[in-house]
């Protein structure tokens, strides 16, 4: 059986890899059904005119998996192991950010799922063995760098950031900077420090799951102010912040999770005089700035501040590995030294192994090289999944238009039909985000958020496929009337 796998010699993505990419691609379709046979090495290898070890090294990582098994002396076989039923007990959970982080988080390792509902990179282009060369370096400091270490961070990692802030238009001392675990991290120092349970605090409508998270673990109350093409809609943002008195405003700026928007200059300068006006603080998450596909990021909001207003927090987690657990916040002075307080009352300190082996692989410019191999990748997928959506999608479903970043924010009619979406995607072995978890107020339409950095092209171009038929066929089950246009395009 041919398993009409197509390779693309001049691209960036290894052989085995996309090999990898399509039989997954192939099972989780159904195409290929547990427990079908799967071709030999020797027969695939000469169809596909690779070699035997390329077929091998595929077969090693579907087989680590646990997507195929292979039985010496009778062959190699789409595992009989898949996990309908791991799906469904996802599906089955309650739609809150905590409940959808946790599916997110573990759907990867669930067999026969393909997931573009997580807003990561895709680990196959990870820099590994190079990144590993600095652990190597590190061999002869291996017992300072195993021991308890300064809470606010390594101080060459901190030389390595403040040196990358400038990039972003930030000057600030290695002194200025505070190591964290992440952003999400950040954010919990930065609500635990500012707020006490009942405060308020505004976001975007609609901001990272996560996020929300943070802020109602913390007791905090949330207010969602909307967004249009350019930011926050300001006139209503002044008049929440005069009803609320919010502690501050958490922002995406730049290539926001999950419409993938940027905010342009003139929002940027309006939103800190705005912020000066009604004297609350701007906590700006920067994470996906570096992830420009068209132009670059205009300058990081803490780049314009000229009064102390803005917190900025970013981390490596998309931009590099997640898995490390690095970040970092710069705060005006005062705040630096609680947040220091508080970190030293959460966990003391991050890793100092892998800070070293961070500010190696960052002093060697290691970052920037990885980017300019990845940029070009994750820019022919948002181009790929922007394409797909045009193809595939019905009229009543828009879409915003990422200018980078990993996200994409799909809105579909609030209708009765499509309001376990994604739940029947799981059923046909794809993810996607329920975009109700994104929302502070409910909207008036249903959302998806789609996610393109972490999946190949034609893994991208099937889970559209996938989506946009199981639309359209639960729209004319419901025989739905009226329409939207199809340049309508509200966020929310
Ligand atoms: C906007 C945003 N902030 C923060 C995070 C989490 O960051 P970290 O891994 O640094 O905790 C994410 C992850 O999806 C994100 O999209």
């Amino acid at each position: 059986m041919s398993l009409a796998i197509q390779l693309e010699r001049t691209g960036h993505v290894a052989l085995y890899q996309q090999i990898v990419e399509q039989v997954k691609d192939r099972i989780s379709s159904h195409r290929l059904p547990p427990g079908a046979r799967l071709p030999t090495i020797r027969q695939f290898a000469q169809e596909l005119g690779v070699t035997r070890v390329t077929i091998q090294n595929a077969y090693n990582e579907l087989q680590t998996g646990g997507w195929i098994e292979a039985t010496t002396g009778r062959g190699t076989f789409v595992s009989q192991t898949m996990q309908p039923n791991a799906a469904m007990r996802l599906s089955s959970q309650q739609l809150t950010p905590d409940a959808v982080i946790g599916d997110i988080l573990q759907i990867n390792e669930i067999v026969g799922v393909r997931s573009m509902a997580s807003a990561s990179p895709d680990p196959a282009l990870f820099p590994v063995d190079e990144f590993w060369n600095t652990l190597n370096e590190l061999r002869h400091q291996a017992s300072a760098l195993v021991s308890y270490s300064s809470s606010q961070g390594d101080p060459f990692l901190r030389i390595e950031v403040a040196n990358q802030l400038e990039e972003r238009g930030i000057r600030v001392l290695p002194d200025d900077i505070l190591i964290t675990s992440g952003v999400t991290q950040s954010l919990s120092l930065i609500t635990q420090t500012l707020c006490r349970p009942g405060d308020s605090v505004l976001v975007e409508q609609p901001t990272y799951l996560g996020a929300l998270h943070v802020l109602k673990a913390h007791g905090v109350q949330v207010i969602g102010a909307p967004l249009d093409a350019e930011g926050p809609e300001l006139d209503v943002l002044e008049r929440l912040a005069i009803q609320h008195r919010p502690r501050f405003f958490y922002t995406i700026p730049s290539f926001q999770n999950p419409t993938g928007l940027c905010m342009s200059l003139a929002r940027r300068q309006a939103l800190l005089a705005l912020a000066e006006r009604h004297n609350f603080l701007l906590v700006e998450d920067d994470i996906y700035a570096p992830l420009a596909y068209d132009q670059p990021a205009p300058p990081a909001l803490k780049a314009l501040d000229r009064t102390g207003m803005v917190i900025h927090t970013s981390s490596f987690s998309k931009t590099f590995m997640p898995g490390l657990r690095l970040g970092y916040v710069v705060a005006p002075p005062p705040l630096h030294q609680n947040l220091l307080t508080m970190r030293r009352a959460t966990d003391l300190c991050s890793p100092p192994l892998s800070q070293r082996m961070m500010a190696n692989f960052l002093a060697t410019r290691g970052l920037q090289k990885h980017l300019r191999r990845v940029l070009p990748i994750y820019r022919e997928r948002r181009d790929a999944l922007l394409a797909a959506l045009q193809h595939r999608m019905p009229h009543t479903v828009t879409w915003t238009k990422p200018v980078g970043g990993f996200c994409c924010w799909l809105t579909l009619p609030r209708h009765h039909a499509l309001s376990n979406l994604h739940q029947l995607t799981l059923q046909q072995g794809w993810a996607f985000a329920p975009g109700d978890v994104f929302l502070v107020q409910p909207s008036t339409n249903y959302h998806l958020r789609v996610c393109f950095g972490n999946q190949g092209v034609e893994t991208i171009r099937s889970g559209i496929e996938v989506l946009g038929n199981l639309i359209r066929e639960c729209l004319q089950r419901a025989d739905l009337r009226n329409p939207q246009p199809s340049d309508w395009t509200p966020l929310v």
